[in-house]
């Protein structure tokens, strides 16, 4: 009891810890490379209030020190994740935009549903599924449809941050994953526990989380051959190359014909047109169109035809 520190002291020790702009630039290269997040000018008190916890327990005076922490240590691999975690912004709920939801269940599933028919089998990927709202938000549309009941719906939720995705697995929410959820969905979805309610088993069958850094092509080798990919207000925080190449990474990922439904803030201009723009009756989505195949053999036709056309040198 003797070494208990007071509320001032605490607060003292907190605002002596070090943290110039210079490091605060290192931490932004970091959060760059590592996560390909961009934290702005504006993000210095946002990283010095989130990693002060961090920097204190590892008995850092200097955010500097901390830093070649996370860059040098041999243990650097758990206390990076636990930066990224607290880095990133987690902000999640079940179903969450609701006219893009319809979008996707009545008229989306209905031409999967004709498409698919013959082996029977839908795949969709939650991209930046964070504690797994979303994931298990598709999965309940997915029951709601009797016409899915023998098809295999596989559902592969993915997020950079170990964390949520031991929270996502574990199932159990408070009232804020549940902002204008019908009851209806809450009582034959949940059940309820003390310190919240657990998703049934029948919707966490069909999700399967994996830890994935979306700027990490070459280990999504089985996150392929997609139906449909969600990666809603995830690719706001990147930048713009960072921006081609998840979305490059999603449209070879994609099945032709496969949509690809982002956030509301979010569009592919300025990212790439290999997309079309699908207008649905409540919403508009993306759709990798099967042209583009068609498209890229005509295109390379093209320049073979204009190479070997006669009379030029
Ligand atoms: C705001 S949440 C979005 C959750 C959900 N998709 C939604 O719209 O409700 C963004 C998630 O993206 C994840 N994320 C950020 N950078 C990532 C990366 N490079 N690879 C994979 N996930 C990333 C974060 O960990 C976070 O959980």
């Amino acid at each position: 009891m003797a070494n208990m520190r007071t509320p001032q002291e605490i607060l003292d020790t907190e605002q002596k810890l070090v943290f110039t702009d210079d490091t605060f630039k290192l931490f932004q290269d970091l959060m760059f490379q590592k996560a390909g997040v961009v934290m702005d000018e504006q993000s210095k008190t946002f990283i010095r209030s989130r990693l002060k916890d961090s920097v204190l327990k590892k008995q850092f005076s200097d955010f500097r020190d901390y830093y070649y922490f996370l860059k040098y240590d041999r243990d650097k691999e758990t206390e990076l994740s636990r930066v990224i975690d607290l880095l990133t912004i987690h902000e999640t709920y079940f179903f969450r935009e609701t006219l893009q939801l319809d979008t996707f269940s009545d008229e989306i599933l209905a031409e999967i549903l004709e498409r698919n028919k013959s082996h029977k089998t839908i795949r969709i990927w939650s991209a930046g599924c964070s504690t797994g709202e979303e994931a298990y938000t598709i999965s309940m549309l997915l029951l709601e449809k009797p016409e899915f009941k023998d098809w295999r719906c596989e559902i592969f939720a993915t997020d950079i941050s170990p964390n949520v995705l031991q929270f996502a697995r574990k199932g159990v929410y408070t009232d804020n994953s549940f902002r204008g959820v019908p009851q209806a969905y809450i009582d034959k979805y949940f059940i309820k526990e003390n310190n919240g309610y657990r998703v049934k088993d029948q919707v966490k069958e069909k999700v399967t989380f994996f830890q994935i850094n979306l700027i990490e092509p070459q280990k999504m080798f089985f996150l392929s051959e997609m139906d449909v990919i969600f990666c809603r207000n995830v690719i706001i925080y990147f930048n713009l190359d960072v921006r081609k190449n998840v979305i490059a990474t999603f449209h070879e990922r994609l099945k032709p014909d496969g949509f690809l439904l982002l956030g509301h803030s979010e569009s592919l201009s300025y990212i790439t047109p290999e997309f079309e723009l699908r207008h649905f009756k409540k919403d508009m989505v993306y759709q990798k169109p099967v042209r583009s195949l068609d498209q890229a053999i005509q295109r390379s036709e093209g320049r073979k035809g204009a190479l070997l056309e006669p009379g030029k040198d």
